[in-house]
């Protein structure tokens, strides 16, 4: 483990990470458990993770924990999914602490059930002096409802005369997202073997070098995440220009 993770350039670590944590129902009926029981073993990834990622020096951690189309699964899964994040949220604040890592949230929050808002605005407002990793959990989000959001937010000011339509560039959209202040993705892993995104951060992934493994989320260690990194810093990014121009 020590020798792959010396392989690592500090300085060539992505800035934004972002994580689609997938196959926790998928891992739980493997080993003959409930659905459930496999969210609860990914929470452990969660906490792992989130303090590798800080350890690093990486900058920015977004994690998709609840999509707006999870509301469509049955009640006990979304009331287990939500018992968890207060329950880690509770447990955790003295991890988030001891790492100095700022939690925010994104996505449609007014949807959440009122306990699990009332704990997400504690622990948010007590590490919002946090400075080494920033924190972002997707819940109840969804991209193209952002989008909406967005656009709608935006229309509202042309109509209302505060912004002009000739005004309106990317920074505008950019501004109106619930990413308005974290910097686009440089990274996205997605576990399980999929190889979709999902309704996940569809602007800001734009540039994004994508990573699939078929590991699954409640299998996923330190090992898998360097892996993912040593593989991000072999590419090449481009951004639309030529491989001399890079240089
Ligand atoms: C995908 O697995 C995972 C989720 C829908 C939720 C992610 C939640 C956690 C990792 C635990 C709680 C999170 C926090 C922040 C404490 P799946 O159920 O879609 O798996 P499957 O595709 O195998 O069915």
């Amino acid at each position: 483990m020590e020798q792959i993770e010396s392989q690592l350039i500090k300085e060539h670590l992505p800035n934004h990470l972002a994580i689609i944590m997938d196959g926790n129902g998928r891992w739980a009926k493997s080993h003959g458990y409930e659905r459930v029981f496999g969210h609860k073993k990914g929470t452990e990834s969660v906490i792992e993770t989130v303090e590798n990622v800080g350890k690093l020096g990486i900058q920015y951690l977004t994690l998709y924990a609840f999509s707006t189309e999870n509301w469509n699964r049955p009640k006990r899964e979304i009331d287990t999914l939500m018992n968890l994040l207060i329950s880690s949220l509770k447990k955790e604040l003295k991890t988030l602490q001891k790492n100095s890592i700022k939690l925010i949230a994104i996505g449609c929050l007014e949807q959440l059930p009122k306990k699990a808002l009332r704990q997400l605005s504690e622990v948010i407002e007590q590490t919002k002096q946090n400075e080494n990793l920033t924190l972002a959990l997707a819940l109840s989000y969804g991209a193209r409802e952002e989008i909406v959001r967005a656009t709608k937010a935006i229309a509202l000011k042309v109509k209302n005369n505060i912004i002009s339509i000739e005004d309106i560039d990317q920074s505008t959209i950019n501004n109106h997202l619930y990413t308005q202040n974290l910097p686009d993705v440089d990274l996205l892993i997605r576990t399980s073997g999929e190889l979709r995104i999902s309704n996940f951060l569809l602007w800001q992934s734009a540039y994004a070098e994508f990573y699939f493994t078929d590991v699954l989320w409640p299998d996923f260690r330190k090992e898998h995440l360097v892996k993912a990194l040593l593989d991000y810093q072999k590419r090449e990014r481009r951004f639309g220009k030529i491989s001399e121009q890079l240089i």
